[in-house]
Order: structure tokens, then sequence, then C-alpha cells
């Protein structure tokens, strides 16, 4: 794997857009001044307290591409578990520890190039995530010793073999399910259509959530976010 280290871009994933391709490259910044966050929302990019770092593949074959989000979810938390078993994922590919966000995922699909754009917090303090769109925690925040260049490292190779996975149809939803406490919970869903409350039943084959609503009627999710209800 190649890899570039910046000192300061707008955005790793859009570095990326912009460049020739280049399989398995991967390019990190120290700031980013424009990071960008899932559905349109800002991703907080301050020097050195995050990790910020996107991969360009091969694009994958469009039956995988809504399983990435999943796959790629479950290599951050395989990376981020080995220094504490605790952290788990919220569907689709958010990692969380103790009720607060983490880590979050952007995998963009172009037509000649898969981008998987990933933020770690590593040492912000609660005040500067107050601004954050939901709870959020980082590892300095939960007392996490790491050593940053041993998190990088461990990055690509889960990513590495994620993506494998992918191609090859190897990745099973099992994994992700596993280690997503929300299933068998009661949730409230928030998309397009509105907001409902729910139960989350499962994650099918194309790693959409299956939800039955309070009418008893079950739906599978595409995207939207979910919250356990209290
Ligand atoms: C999310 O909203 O949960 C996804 C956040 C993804 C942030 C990362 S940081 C590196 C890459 N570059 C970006 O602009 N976004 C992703």
């Amino acid at each position: 794997m190649e890899l570039v280290e910046l000192e300061e871009v707008d955005s790793t994933n859009e570095y990326l857009k912009r460049i020739d391709f280049r399989e398995g490259f991967c390019v990190i910044a120290r700031k980013q001044t424009g990071g960008k966050g899932r559905r349109g929302k800002n991703w907080l990019s301050l020097k050195d307290k995050g990790l910020y770092i996107s991969f360009m593949y091969p694009p994958l074959s469009p039956s995988v591409i809504s399983l990435s989000s999943l796959a790629f979810g479950v290599a951050v938390l395989n990376t981020l578990k080995s220094f504490k078993e605790d952290f788990y994922l919220k569907w689709p590919n958010d990692i969380y520890i103790n009720g607060k966000k983490i880590a979050g995922i952007l995998p963009e699909l172009l037509r000649d190039r898969l981008i998987v754009g990933i933020g770690i917090n590593l040492s912000y303090s609660e005040e500067e995530l107050s601004d954050f769109p939901v709870p959020a925690t980082s590892l300095k925040i939960e007392r996490i010793s790491f050593n940053r260049d041993q998190l990088i490292k461990s990055l690509i190779a889960e990513i590495n073999s994620y993506y494998n996975k992918l191609s090859t149809g190897q990745f099973n939803v099992k994994e992700f399910e596993q280690n997503c406490p929300l299933i068998g919970k009661e949730i409230a869903v928030h998309n397009q259509e509105g907001s409902f409350k729910a139960r989350a039943l499962g994650i099918d084959q194309n790693g959409y959530l299956i939800v039955e609503d309070e009418e008893g009627n079950i739906k599978r999710l595409f995207s939207g976010d979910v919250s356990v209800r209290f």
C-alpha cells in the first residue's frame, strides 16, 4: 500500500477524487479544512486531534456496494478493539463506545474508483467535541492509550482485508450483527420518510437493516439514522 501524508487538505476523500487512479493508494492528513461526514454533515478535523485517512480501490460490483459500509465498519471496529474490547457498531457504519460516537466512515463510489474515508477521534477534549452533531468522544477522553503509527498500520491491514473479502464475496453480515447491540432493541428511525418507532430485527444479505414498525409491518432500511429508544 502506497501511503502519502499531508500537512493539510480540504478533505482526504476529495483529494483522492482529483488525482489519477492508483490502486492501493491511501492518504492521511494532519488537518482537514473541509472534512466531510455522511449526509452532507461536516467532519471536525482539527490538526492532529483525529485520524483523517482515505483509501482508493477499484470500484466494487453494485451487488456488494451496499455491504461495503458494513464491512469497512467491521474493519475499523477490529482495529479499535485491539486497544480495548468495549467498542461496538451502530448501523450502518458508526463506531461507538459508552454511548458516544468515536469514528465514522464515508465510502464514495465513483465511475472508476471506490474511496473509503475514515475519521477517528484521537485526542479531542469534551469541549472540542461539544458541537459534534451527535454525542461524541475520543480515545483520550476514554483514557485509551494508543500508538498512532500502530493504529494506522493495523487500520490499513484491516481495510485491505475487508476490501478483499468484499471483492471475493466473502464478507458475512453476521460479523457486523454480532457487534451491533441495536439488533433486538426498540429503536427510533429517522429517514427521508420521517421518523418512526420500530424494533430492529436484523441485517439482511444486502446490508439493509430489517425493522418491524408499530403496526407490525416489516421494512428494510437502506439508509437513515437510527437511535436506541429509552
Ligand atoms: C460520518 O459522518 O460518520 C463519516 C465521517 C468520515 C470522516 C472522514 S475523515 C477522512 C475522510 N475525509 C473526509 O472528508 N471525510 C472522511
